[in-house]
């Protein structure tokens, strides 16, 4: 069987699906590889690497020919659709919810599409989890990220001169990028302190080093779902949390939110009340940006300074902004899924159609969109 692995197109995406080395381990459980022409130039990697590692390198349409499966690290545009053969399988980061037209364009071009973002968080798939590698990576950056546009040292230091205080950061959101944020703070020495609406985070945000900052009541025993995501919250609940968050961001120098709630729009946390409350060169990382924003005055791909000079950053696709180990790490999720459905007899893919992992991450199949989070 033939996999074929598709340059990006998307604006400020560097990165790739496939690195030499899962090349290498793919061309191992007997699949012909075929990487276009570039695909990974933007993540440092030369074609001739490629074909070192034992793919064909060559223009998107030869590559596409004849594949039976295409990676990509972002699912098609409908423009990009023409080449792709009916009946391949397509397994990318697809973002459903907010592309509810193109999954149809998908199941009309007969793509079996796989969201990799809709991976169950079971034990056995945790290796193949792209939410988890990519936002690992965007937790670090976005503390990088701050401390750019920060005018101030983090750790404390004693001089000759005398002490520069510590800079106080508050991550909010202390899931997968939050902790990644919390621990590259701490390593930077700032001193840190973080907000989740699930309670399991407090004891991952102490262990850690940081101070964890919460509205605890009811509402916060049932606020995980059992797939470990955070829920939608009363309104009762968000003003509590509103009261304790306005309280707790005017005393931080840097402020990192990660909230996000699958399926729904990035919960609102920062408000432009807030951020005036805030200090003059203070920073606000907003990793949520993309799906709407965390504080209310991000603007999504922008870096802007507000007139009381709060500076919030709002990049889209931060992992991008480490494309190469983003992609490295992206490559080896796909790789893990593709050798989970490996069959050795055949040397190719059996799907199990019943498998807990299709039944979730599988959008389009026969011409339709059969997810059940898209029906209706
Ligand atoms: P996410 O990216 O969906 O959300 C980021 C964080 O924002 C989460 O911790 C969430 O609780 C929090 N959040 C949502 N609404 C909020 C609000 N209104 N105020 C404050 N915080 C809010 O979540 P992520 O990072 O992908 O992971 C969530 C959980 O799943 C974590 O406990 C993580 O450890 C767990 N996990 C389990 C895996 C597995 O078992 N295979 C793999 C990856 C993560």
């Amino acid at each position: 069987m033939k996999i074929a692995v598709v340059k990006e197109v998307r604006a400020a995406e560097r990165r790739v699906a496939a690195t030499p080395e899962t090349i290498k381990k793919l061309k191992g459980l007997g699949f012909d590889l075929a990487v276009e022409t570039g695909a990974g130039a933007l993540s440092y990697i030369a074609d001739a690497d490629y074909e070192a590692a034992g793919a064909f390198v060559g223009d998107r349409a030869s590559v596409l020919n004849g594949a039976g499966i295409i990676l990509k690290v972002q699912g098609p545009n409908a423009d990009e659709l023409a080449g792709y053969p009916r009946g391949a399988v397509l397994v990318a980061s697809l973002n459903p919810y907010q592309n509810r037209d193109l999954m149809q364009a998908y199941a009309n071009a007969g793509l079996t599409a796989m969201a990799m973002e809709f991976m169950p968080r079971i034990t056995r798939a945790q290796s193949m989890d792209i939410l988890s590698s990519q936002s690992n990576l965007a937790g670090y950056k976005a503390v990088l990220d701050a401390c750019e546009h920060f005018g101030r040292a983090l750790p404390m230091m004693m001089t000759a001169a005398g002490t520069i205080p510590a800079a106080k950061a508050f991550v909010m959101g202390a899931g997968v990028a939050g902790l990644q944020a919390i621990a590259t703070a701490k390593r930077l020495g700032a001193i840190v302190s973080a907000t989740d609406v699930r309670l399991a985070a407090k004891e991952q945000v102490e262990s850690l080093g940081g101070k964890f900052v919460m509205v605890e009541d009811e509402e916060t025993r049932q606020a995980e779902t059992s797939g470990g995501y955070a829920k939608e919250m009363s309104d009762a609940y968000k003003a509590k949390q509103a009261a304790l968050i306005a309280d707790t961001i005017r005393k931080q120098d840097i402020v990192i939110t990660t909230a996000l709630i699958p399926g729904r729009a990035a919960p609102r946390l920062v408000s432009a009340d807030m951020v005036r409350s805030m200090q003059p060169g203070s920073v606000i990382v907003d990793l949520a940006a993309e799906q709407g924003g965390n504080c209310e005055l991000t603007q999504p791909g922008e870096v802007v300074t507000t007139p009381n000079g709060v500076t919030i950053v709002g990049h889209r696709n931060v992992p991008s902004r480490l494309a190469a180990n983003a992609s490295a790490l992206f490559s080896r999720n796909l790789f893990n899924f593709l050798a989970a459905f490996h069959d050795k007899e055949a040397k190719s893919i059996a799907w199990n159609w019943d498998d807990e992992i299709l039944k979730a991450i599988v959008v389009t199949r026969e011409g339709a969109v059969v997810h059940p989070g898209l029906q209706g």
